[in-house]
């Protein structure tokens, strides 16, 4: 299990407005993915895609994405947060895609067992918050179609999104989430260690078809969505940091927080992406 901050229970991070409009910022600045991810998959030439289980869907901007991509297919999501199953209905209900796009509270691998021929199994930036991805990825395995695919999407490279002119401070920064990720190791939720993901996925019975990192750069200027996704990573990266980092340095990044005029800087996501089937 990876990085994450330590809650009584593993989702109550995920509950309320303030966490969905987070993570909603979250998935649009990597919305790019989901394409490059059914493209690949389409690609692979196994079947058709008519339906699709978007696991840790967070407020479903990838569930509402994957449906706009795959009109022939039906998305259910499964989050364990009330909050974020509600936000991805709501979604679905804007986007017209209502009648294609269920959402099911569920804590993984729970409500798994209920489910079977699912063409494209869509796990992104979820299964390090769950206690046992072994069994996790078993479940998921059990659920899948003859043809059907797990699309697994994970940290990638260290981000950057600082504004130009200090690349001293971003160095800093990027060393403290190193020492920060490593720190929270010792808090895993659930009482499995983790493995390697690749390592986990074919302990779960899957083989293992595509493994790569991926990255999207957003170059300036950026446009308001982009903006506030900078100032949410700041004031999360402020909090994360703590203890971490130099008072002068966490001061820098509530002054950048705080910065109506702050430059912009290319922000640049990365995801490691694994596909695999049965
Ligand atoms: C970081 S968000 C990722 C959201 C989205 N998939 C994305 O890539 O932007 C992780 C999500 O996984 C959900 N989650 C964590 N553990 C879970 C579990 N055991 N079962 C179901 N959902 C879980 C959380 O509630 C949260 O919405």
């Amino acid at each position: 299990m990876a990085p994450h901050e330590h809650h009584a229970h593993p989702t109550d991070a995920f509950e309320g407005p303030e966490e969905v409009a987070r993570v909603v910022a979250d998935g649009e600045i990597a919305l790019g993915f989901v394409r490059e991810v059914v493209e690949a998959v389409l690609d692979l030439d196994r079947g058709p895609v008519r339906s699709v289980l978007d696991i840790g869907s967070g407020p479903g901007v990838a569930t509402v994405e994957l449906a706009r991509l795959l009109p022939g297919a039906t998305v259910l999501a499964l989050d364990a947060s009330g909050s974020m199953t509600e936000a991805v209905r709501e979604r679905a209900a804007t986007a017209g895609a209502a009648d294609r796009v269920d959402a099911r509270q569920s804590e993984i691998p729970d409500g798994l067992d209920e489910l079977s021929d699912v063409d494209l199994v869509w796990a992104s930036m979820s299964l390090h918050h769950v206690g046992d991805e072994v069994a996790a990825l078993r479940g998921v395995r059990d659920t899948l179609s003859r043809h059907g695919i797990v699309a697994i999407l994970e940290f990638g490279d260290q981000r950057r999104l600082l504004p130009p002119g200090d690349d001293e401070l971003a160095d800093r920064v990027e060393a403290a989430y190193r020492e920060f990720f490593e720190a929270q190791q010792h808090h895993w939720h659930g009482d499995t260690p983790s493995g390697e993901l690749t390592d986990m996925v074919e302990q779960a019975g899957l083989t293992v078809l595509d493994d790569h990192v991926s990255v999207i750069t957003h170059r300036p200027p950026l446009d308001e969505a982009q903006r506030r996704y900078v100032t949410g990573s700041l004031v999360r990266a402020r909090r994360q940091l703590e203890g971490h980092l130099a008072r002068r340095d966490l001061r820098a990044l509530d002054r950048l927080a705080d910065d109506p005029d702050r430059p912009d800087a290319p922000v640049v996501v990365s995801r490691r992406i694994v596909l695999a089937s049965r």
